[in-house]
């Protein structure tokens, strides 16, 4: 019979062996390859010594191709939860050590417990994926697992918040549990994501690609927008998770966390004054006026390398964490194009799910025009922001900085569909389309170069300002650019008890 000691040393070597997880090479291997271990991802995501681990003796139950005399303890996952900031947080990480991180029935099962577990406690799920996929020797037993995850990732979609982590491999029907996730962030040349690799994109399209082309982080941050985030390496990628984190309910009864805020609310600042250019065709950057007015100047893009005519991210303003849509002047006139509605419209929906009241800032010339965005399905994809807008029942505020010219006008959280509150600066031009445009169409070609230029200013003078829209009550107030910060935080606390539901239906039909 086993004495005390021995029962209390047997437990203290399972313990290790199961952390030691597929041992000192293959972890050597992934430090070599510059990715840390999944239990060291763990420390850095999590408040010091709050992370309880689960299921950590484990193993899978697969017996084909000598399955049943190779197992590790915790069987390729390292799962439980802890705190971020004192929050409570769900957390899974792929151990690439142990079968190179893939999923089998009995580590799927792993997974699934902390995602019922948060979806019972009403806290986030934070996935840190670094896995070859399904693990091949379980066949249909795995692809259970992904569906399963799958359809947890669906039902807790708006629940709770979900924050994927990509921290190597990520392919194939694998990459679909991330797609559902709320944001996707990727470090910089070793992680990738794709449905088809290169060696079967090869065979089947011709085509030669690398992965961190065809899958890599600026790939997915730039061309295909799967991916909101960039981090260097996998430990700035741990805190980009918790500053996140930091702007968003643990769920969608709750509201974000409130922070003591240092910077004065009344702060007015001069220099706004000067930052629109008197001539309406010149840019300015967006994010010059996001920044001087938001708490500490501090705002946290989100997608900035993805169609960057459209800007979001959180800030906060008096302490309160706020969801900030705004046109980008900078980067194509701060046109609407499919990109920037459909990065607009989920950005939207997310802070509308999670009580996050949201702030538009808007200087938009119109959508883009031209066949590759008519024939690649502008209708549906601008309606996709217009929707979200109209739907969103959280505080809107909006302040019309300069442009909002035809159809943007209404679809940038105009009062029409529901804003709150909407400010212009008396700079603004609120008109169905551009003065030389509209002259161009009333008049035709019947005019001298001198009577254009008249009937321009003509029309720039009654149709291009603030005024009329101010006159109609379309416009709540016009402000000084000075005002800003003050005016966008009184707005905030009026709205701060909004209660609006929308009619009770299954769910609307967005054009998706
Ligand atoms: C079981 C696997 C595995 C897999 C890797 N390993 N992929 N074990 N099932 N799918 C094991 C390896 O045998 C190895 O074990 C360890 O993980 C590390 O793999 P390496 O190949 O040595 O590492 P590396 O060179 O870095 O390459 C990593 C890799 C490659 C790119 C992920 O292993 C690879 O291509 N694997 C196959 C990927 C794949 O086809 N997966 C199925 C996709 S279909 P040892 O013991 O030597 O350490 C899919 C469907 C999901 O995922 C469907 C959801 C709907």
């Amino acid at each position: 019979m086993m004495n005390l000691e021995d029962k209390y040393k047997k437990f203290e070597l399972i313990n290790a062996q199961s952390e030691l997880g597929g041992g000192v090479e293959r972890t050597e291997r992934q430090h070599k390859a510059g990715r840390l271990t999944a239990r060291e991802r763990v420390e850095i995501l999590l408040d010091t010594d709050t992370f309880v681990e689960l299921d950590k003796f484990v193993v899978h139950k697969a017996t084909d191709f000598g399955m049943e005399k190779n197992k590790f303890l915790g069987d390729g996952v390292v799962s439980g939860y802890g705190k971020i900031d004192g929050r409570l947080v769900y957390v899974f990480a792929q151990d690439f050590t142990v079968f190179g991180g893939t999923l089998s029935r009995a580590n799927a099962n792993k997974i699934i417990k902390v995602m019922d577990l948060a979806m019972k406690m009403g806290a986030p799920v934070i996935g840190l994926n670094d896995s070859g996929g399904a693990r091949i020797q379980e066949g249909v037993e795995s692809l259970g697992g992904y569906a399963d995850i799958f359809y947890r990732n669906v039902m807790s979609s708006g629940v709770i918040p979900q924050i994927s982590a990509i921290l190597g491999p990520c392919a194939g029907g694998a990459v679909y549990s991330p797609a559902m996730t709320d944001f996707i962030l990727m470090v910089k040349e070793s992680s990738y994501m794709f449905v088809t690799g290169p060696e079967v994109i090869k065979t089947v399209t011709h085509e030669e690609v690398t992965k961190e082309e065809l899958g890599g982080a600026m790939t997915h941050n730039s061309k295909s927008g799967v991916a909101h985030f960039m981090a260097d390496d996998d430990e700035q990628a741990m805190m980009m998770i918790r500053e996140l984190f930091s702007y968003i309910p643990s769920n969608n009864m709750e509201e974000a966390p409130l922070k003591s805020c240092t910077d004065d609310i009344r702060r007015e600042d001069e220099k706004l004054q000067t930052l629109i250019p008197a001539d309406p065709n010149k840019p300015y950057n967006m994010l010059d006026l996001i920044t001087t007015v938001v708490d500490d100047h501090n705002f946290f893009e989100v997608q900035p390398h993805f169609a960057p005519n459209i800007v979001i991210g959180f800030a906060r303003l008096g302490g309160r964490s706020v969801g900030i849509l705004a046109n980008q002047p900078a980067y194509l006139a701060g046109v609407l194009d499919i990109n920037s509605s459909i990065k607009g419209a989920r950005f939207v929906r997310f802070c509308d799910a999670f009580n996050i009241p949201i702030i538009t800032f808007e200087d938009v010339p119109g959508f883009l025009p031209g066949t590759a965005q008519e024939f690649g399905g502008i209708i549906k994809h601008g309606a996709k922001l217009l929707y979200a807008f109209a739907e969103a029942t959280v505080p809107k505020i909006t302040l019309i900085t300069r442009k909002a010219y035809g159809g943007a006008y209404d679809v940038m959280s105009s009062k029409h569909i529901g804003a709150d509150i909407n400010f212009a600066y008396p700079t603004a031009e609120i008109a169905v389309m551009g003065a030389d445009g509209a002259v161009n169409i009333i008049f035709r070609n019947a005019l001298t170069d001198e009577e254009k230029q008249k009937a321009v200013d003509d029309y720039r003078e009654t149709f291009a300002s603030p005024y009329k829209a101010a006159e109609l009550g379309y416009i709540d107030e016009i402000i000084y650019p000075r005002q800003t910060r003050y005016k966008l935080i009184e707005a905030l606390e009026m709205t701060s008890n909004k209660s609006k539901s929308n009619p009770s239906k299954k769910h609307g039909n967005i054009p998706l």
